[in-house]
């Protein structure tokens, strides 16, 4: 779908959309279609339970007096938000797809004091909720696939609302990229496949580098190449670096895990859902896409984005429960479980990360664990960390953005539970507290830095659509991280 702005439209087919305040207030461009179709609107409100509340939206075909096919009346409550306007734009996609329409005229002139930023947040929407993973659908037929193919946002300050939706738009690209990389399947995305697809981000001026399983091996990462050695795929670390502040300037860094497909290794999963795993790598996904939004809309911070690739297989040559290894760290992990594989392939990232870049904090983000999903379920994201100013930031950024983040616990006597006889820890701890137990394994690779895990396990496929996310890969934490890097550290 095209998206654009302009400052007055007269359509002569396709949809309209006009706004209506709480109480049946047409806004001016609804004013002046009611009085065109002679007064149509204002009977189809009264006919009909719309008041113009937040959220409402009725249909009115084929108005006399009208060129356009339809015209779709929005409510804007008492006045909506960014977060508003994009749910908005969000729900209007399934309708016009819905009736079939090719192109629709938005009319963006009440709801809001700053009409441009609206209008660009209700584009931004549009996109978001447009997004379809449908390479593989063979055998869709026209009427199948989605009608819309142009809309034009039409609000007074046209030029305004362009500057203000190009930031906007960098980060739906972002999350465009984090979606296809999480969609593709696994025999398509593995480690050298997904290192290929982050190495394109140099076209916007990212630097990549790919650390193949000879480097990490010169660099002592035991604890990835482990997880990864029952696999056919080459491990890969790779490092993308956007540097958009001035040289000196101490960078932030993000982490992702990258299990490109988790079968539970020996430890091997159940069959039923298991496809479900080829999604392990959302951390690295959301790495990727973050570090695309950022270079795109120019950001004014040091990043290094830094993803663990390897896929978790069961083989002959497979790491077995009972195994030691020797993390770059120095410090020695038994493994009593080869499907918590995910803090292994971090515990190297990390360390790799802080050792080497010297950030000012670590964010990472993983899918690691199935008790998250029990904690907290599809809505919110939970997150640990070592430092206040961070985790209240990180949650600033998630109320500002709708991807709302949970701060969980860490503590010493959790952290007691990784204990084990013969190595320095276990890589899980007991029964309970599954989440906990992982991020505290986390943090004894972090040496200190300010630092936030964000377990994504919940909130990474959807499996209904919501307004600006149709089911599927969410991208969940794109729109999140990008948010805290702007709100917090591009003030030069
Ligand atoms: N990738 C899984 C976690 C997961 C499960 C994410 C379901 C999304 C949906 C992770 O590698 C894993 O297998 N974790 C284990 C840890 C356990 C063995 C301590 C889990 O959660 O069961
Ligand atoms: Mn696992
Ligand atoms: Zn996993």
């Amino acid at each position: 779908m095209k998206i654009s702005f302009a400052a007055s439209a007269s359509p002569k087919s396709g949809a309209i959309v006009v706004g209506v305040e709480e109480g049946c207030k047409l806004t001016l461009a609804a004013q002046e279609i009611d009085k065109q179709s002679g007064g149509t609107l204002s009977r189809a409100m009264k006919a009909s339970r719309f008041n113009g509340k937040k959220g409402q939206s009725l249909q009115v075909s084929a108005p006399n007096g009208v060129q356009a096919d339809r015209v779709i009346l929005v409510g804007l409550g008492k006045g909506l938000d960014e977060q508003g306007f994009q749910a908005l734009g969000g729900g209007l996609v399934p309708a016009l797809n819905g009736a079939g329409d090719k192109d629709v005229a938005v009319f963006v002139d009440g709801g809001a004091d700053d009409l441009p930023a609206a209008a660009a947040n209700l584009a931004a929407g549009m996109q978001l909720r447009s997004y379809r993973f449908d390479k593989y659908r063979t055998q869709e037929t026209a009427d199948q696939k989605p009608s819309l193919r142009k809309a034009t946002v039409v609000v007074d300050n046209a030029a305004a609302a362009r500057r203000a939706f190009k930031p906007l738009a960098a980060v739906v690209d972002g999350v465009t990229l984090t979606r296809d990389l999480v969609s593709e399947p696994p025999n398509v995305l593995y480690p050298e496949s997904f290192a290929a697809e982050a190495a394109k981000l140099s076209e916007l001026g990212v630097k990549v580098e790919i650390l193949n399983e000879k480097k990490m091996q010169k660099l002592g990462m035991g604890a990835l190449l482990g997880v990864g050695q029952g696999s056919t795929r080459e491990s890969q670390l790779v490092v993308m670096q956007w540097n958009g502040a001035r040289a000196n300037a101490q960078p932030i860094a993000f982490v992702g895990k990258g299990v490109t497909f988790d079968t539970g290794g020996i430890s091997l999963k159940p069959g039923p859902g298991m496809e479900e795993m080829k999604w392990d790598m959302g951390g690295a996904g959301v790495v990727t896409g973050l570090m695309k939004a950022l270079a795109a809309r120019k950001a004014k911070a040091n990043v290094i984005g830094v993803i663990g690739l390897v896929e978790n297989m069961p083989d002959g040559g497979a790491q077995r429960p009972g195994d030691i290894v020797t993390s770059m760290s120095g410090q020695t992990i038994e493994i009593h479980n080869t499907d918590a594989e995910g803090r292994l392939v971090l515990a190297d990232a990390l360390w790799y990360t802080q050792e080497k870049y010297k950030p000012r904090f670590m964010v990472d983000l993983a899918t690691l664990t199935g008790a998250m999903i029990i904690a907290l379920g599809n809505e919110y994201a939970g997150f640990f960390s070592n430092d206040d100013t961070l985790s209240d930031n990180l949650s600033a950024a998630g109320e500002a953005t709708g991807e709302k983040v949970w701060r969980m616990p860490l503590a010493d006597a959790y952290d007691k539970l990784l204990k084990t006889d013969g190595a320095d820890m276990k890589n899980i701890g007991g029964r309970g507290a599954g989440s906990i137990t992982a991020a505290q394994f986390l943090q004894r690779f972090v040496n200190k830095v300010p630092w936030a895990h964000l377990d994504i396990a919940g909130v990474t496929w959807s499996g209904k659509d919501s307004a600006i996310t149709p089911k599927g890969a969410t991208a969940f934490g794109v729109r999140l991280l990008d948010r805290l890097v702007a709100d917090n550290y591009e003030r030069s």
